[in-house]
């Protein structure tokens, strides 16, 4: 995460920056705030919102330069409403020698992966079709939440490749072994109840909403939370994916230490007697 001296604009400085358009857009991106939550928003809306080589090393700038401590959740989503993003650039890959493609698939882990260790949550807003390495995308992300037109796929063995931007690791331990394999050697299209209902996303938004304002409303328990107690939960839970039960309660207690200690702690035990909402100040 950018630490406080690293490249803030006036937009993110100010103490009135919930609804603000960054400045310092990051070419195919584009970065804004709102309600607590830091948005990326790809704008390549002529090519489904597909990932090139600059959309992936801009959204490595994203968590070198933009990502501030004060932003309590990350948020993903794509332009226009028929994608959020249609994978790797199909066109692009096309021109590529095999080094270049070796590069790129190593890109997707350099500078997009820090979406699933980032230190606060991320979400995806997914504003319509999620396929290869757009739905890869969605499954770094801690919650997805998608408008109820989305789909979803992984058609990569129909390509001649294997989805190999983490989708082969993240999709099992996400919907289980059973539908991962499926999914990838089917190449299966879900719409966005079928993927609700297999547990590929957490919500499907109204139709009369914006998958974004919904999305943004439903974190309001993360974006208006307790901030310590939100990272060291997340720190437990993503732990729970590589450790074993016992290494992972030992890790648990750590987790727990950093918030028994915390300011935060001692202000929600006062409010739950003083009959008030806490005022959490992230110590
Ligand atoms: N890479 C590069 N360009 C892409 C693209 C991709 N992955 N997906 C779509 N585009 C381009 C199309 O070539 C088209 O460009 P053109 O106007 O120059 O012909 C433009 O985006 C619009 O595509 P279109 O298919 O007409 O849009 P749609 O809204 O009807 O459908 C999708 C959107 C995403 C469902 C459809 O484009 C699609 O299935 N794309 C391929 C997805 C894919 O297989 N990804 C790779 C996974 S490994």
């Amino acid at each position: 995460m950018a630490g406080p001296d690293s490249r803030h604009t006036e937009a993110q400085r100010s103490p009135d920056s919930r609804r603000v358009v960054d400045p310092a857009v990051e070419g195919p991106l584009s970065l804004r705030r709102q309600d607590g939550a830091l948005i990326i928003t790809i704008e390549r809306e002529e090519r489904r919102n597909s990932l090139n080589r600059a959309t992936l090393e801009a959204f490595g700038n994203v968590f070198r330069y933009h990502l501030t401590p004060d932003d309590r959740a990350v948020m993903v989503t794509g332009s226009g409403a028929r994608a959020f993003s249609a994978g790797a650039d199909l066109k692009e890959r096309r021109e590529m020698s095999l080094d270049d493609v070796r590069a790129q698939l190593l890109r997707y882990r350099t500078d997009l992966a820090w979406l699933s260790t980032c230190p606060v949550p991320t979400i995806a807003a997914i504003n319509g079709a999620a396929l290869g390495g757009g739905l890869e995308l969605a499954l770094l992300c801690d919650l997805r939440v998608a408008a109820p037109h989305a789909s979803f796929a992984l058609p990569e063995t129909s390509l001649g490749v294997i989805p190999a931007a983490g989708g082969t690791q993240y999709l099992p331990r996400i919907v289980g072994a059973a539908k991962a394999r499926e999914l990838i050697l089917l190449g299966t299209r879900l719409s966005a109840a079928d993927a609700l209902r297999i547990g590929l996303i957490h919500r499907v938004s109204d139709v009369e909403t914006s998958v974004l304002d919904d999305a943004l409303a439903w974190i309001q328990p993360i974006t208006h939370g307790a901030p310590l107690a939100q990272r060291a939960a997340l720190r437990a839970l993503r732990a729970a994916e590589r450790l074993d039960l016992d290494a992972g309660l030992t890790f648990e207690l750590g987790c727990y230490e950093a918030c028994l200690t915390s300011q935060d702690r001692v202000e929600a035990l006062e409010a739950f007697a003083e009959k008030r909402p806490p005022v959490f100040q992230g110590r």
